[in-house]
């Protein structure tokens, strides 16, 4: 195995899901997904993308929207938690249980939703990540993300400084919205905040 693919499996996500140890879950639809909704910022989307969606219920939230969406966590705990989710819920989404950061879509999708997935995965994977991204994304795609803001080193959650995303997001292949981010506290993690961004990619 390369040091890269350790990396990928260093952090035993199944065993976290197994013992019941997901202090990232915020139990509801994460207020920034409710905002968006709000305001209309998913309406035109035919297809969207949750990578590393663990128990998160905005998968069935964008499902319940008509919106194509497609869900993927290396952990089949979670991914079994999606499908009866989905069920009861008399919805339907594609489930993905494996490395997303290998993923192609079959054609490029609308949209990425990143919740507490950049910070999830280990700092020397993000270009890759970025570059999945890239691959993913139809010109003109979205990528609403949550960046997590906190000041320790280590991880997960590692930190993703506003600096530090201009660098892995750069202007030549994305559009940063303008103005300032909005903060969304983490209720469980510290209080710590996320910040929303719609990021385009050109
Ligand atoms: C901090 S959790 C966040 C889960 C979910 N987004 C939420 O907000 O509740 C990070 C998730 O990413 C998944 N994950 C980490 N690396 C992954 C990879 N390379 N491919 C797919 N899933 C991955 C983990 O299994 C875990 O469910």
């Amino acid at each position: 195995m390369s040091e890269l693919e350790e990396e990928r499996s260093a952090f035993d996500w199944e065993a976290r899901f197994a013992e019941g140890t997901t202090p990232w879950e915020r139990g509801q639809m994460h207020p920034a997904f409710l905002d968006w909704a709000r305001k209309g910022a998913f309406t035109d989307l035919e297809s969207v993308m949750i990578p590393g969606c663990g128990r998160a219920p905005e998968v069935a939230g964008f499902a319940e929207m008509g919106i194509h969406t497609i869900g993927a966590d290396l952990s089949e705990t979670a991914i079994n938690w999606q499908r009866k989710h989905l069920d009861e819920c008399d919805l339907s989404a594609e489930l993905i249980t494996g490395d997303i950061l290998d993923w192609t879509p079959a054609a490029p999708i609308d949209a990425v939703y990143e919740q507490t997935f950049l910070c999830a995965i280990h700092p020397r994977l993000r270009e890759t990540y970025e570059a999945a991204l890239i691959r993913w994304l139809k010109p003109g795609g979205k990528l609403f993300a949550l960046l997590m803001q906190k000041d320790e080193r280590g991880g997960p959650p590692y930190g993703c400084p506003i600096g530090v995303m201009h660098t892995l997001f750069p202007e030549s292949r994305w559009i940063w919205p303008d103005g300032e981010l909005t903060p969304w506290p983490h209720p469980a993690l510290g209080g710590k905040a996320e910040l929303g961004a719609i990021l385009e990619r050109r």
